[in-house]
């Protein structure tokens, strides 16, 4: 996938003029960002990977992880980090890869709020934003991205919700040149977010994308399911769920997760 197979290398990062860290294979590129983090990384490290033998996802799921198929890479983020913010910056690294995705190969992927990337239907990308606490309680943040690339065979659970790239695009994607692209996008995103500390300057970009606009969602929230008309996210991130007695619920980010009444969106 990557034209460098060095164990480790560091390379010049358009974010920051910082690290890149390159892993032909890993456990996982958010806990590699971590011991990273741990060491002293700075801001603006990025640790990508070929493979991973321990790839997670949100709620303690595993991330189908093969060699020479997919994109992985885990962002560290110290600079601007309020941690109630943090769960926002899922959302900026969405829109980021959605748009790069778009740049980059001429297909639209809307998102699934909060941190999917869908095409046709089915989840083509998902984004892992984890917050840690450094020395001196320092909060730093971890936004770990995995992107379905090439034809590959899904695990049975995911055989019917998951889809790679290239089955949308004419040409060979090129990971490495998506992944200029992403952090590009990432780039200007996140400034537009420091400058508010948040979605403000973003939240119409993400709404025009928002694949559960104007549809019936079932909100899975640890305290009792329910559902509503999403109407889109505010500038915190929240998705706004209409519900039936015509108040508004704000949906926050955390471990919610929002389902399509009929399926996955
Ligand atoms: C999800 O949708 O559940 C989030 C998936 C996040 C996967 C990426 S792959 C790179 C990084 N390293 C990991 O172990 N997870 C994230």
């Amino acid at each position: 996938m990557f034209s460098e197979k060095n164990e480790t290398e560091e390379r010049q990062n358009g974010l920051t003029g910082r690290n890149i860290v390159f892993f032909e294979s890993t456990d996982s590129t958010n806990v590699q960002a971590k011991r990273l983090a741990e060491e002293g990384a700075a801001h603006g490290t990025l640790v990508v990977a070929d493979a991973q033998t321990a790839g997670r996802g949100r709620k303690g799921r595993q991330w189908q992880s093969p060699p020479g198929k997919n994109l992985y890479f885990s962002l560290l983020l110290r600079e601007g980090i309020r941690p109630e913010k943090a769960p926002m910056l899922t959302l900026v690294m969405g829109i980021s890869v959605q748009e790069a995705i778009l740049k980059h190969c001429g297909v639209l992927t809307p998102i699934k709020w909060p941190n999917d990337i869908v095409l046709e239907d089915k989840k083509l990308a998902g984004i892992l934003t984890e917050l840690h606490f450094g020395e001196n309680k320092t909060p730093y943040v971890i936004i770990g991205t995995g992107i379905n690339i090439k034809p590959q065979a899904f695990m049975p659970e995911l055989a019917d919700k998951a889809i790679y790239l290239e089955s949308k695009t004419a040409k060979e994607v090129s990971a490495q040149a998506l992944l200029q692209t992403i952090m590009e996008c990432f780039g200007a995103n996140y400034a537009l977010f420091l400058k508010t500390m948040d979605l403000s300057l973003l939240c119409e970009a993400y709404n025009d994308v928002l694949i559960n606009r104007g549809k019936e969602v079932q909100v899975l929230d640890p305290a009792g399911a329910y559902s509503g008309m999403a109407e889109g996210i505010n500038k915190e991130g929240e998705l706004l769920v209409r519900l039936s007695d015509g108040s508004l619920q704000r949906v926050y980010a955390g471990e919610v997760s929002v389902r399509g009444i009929f399926g996955y969106v």
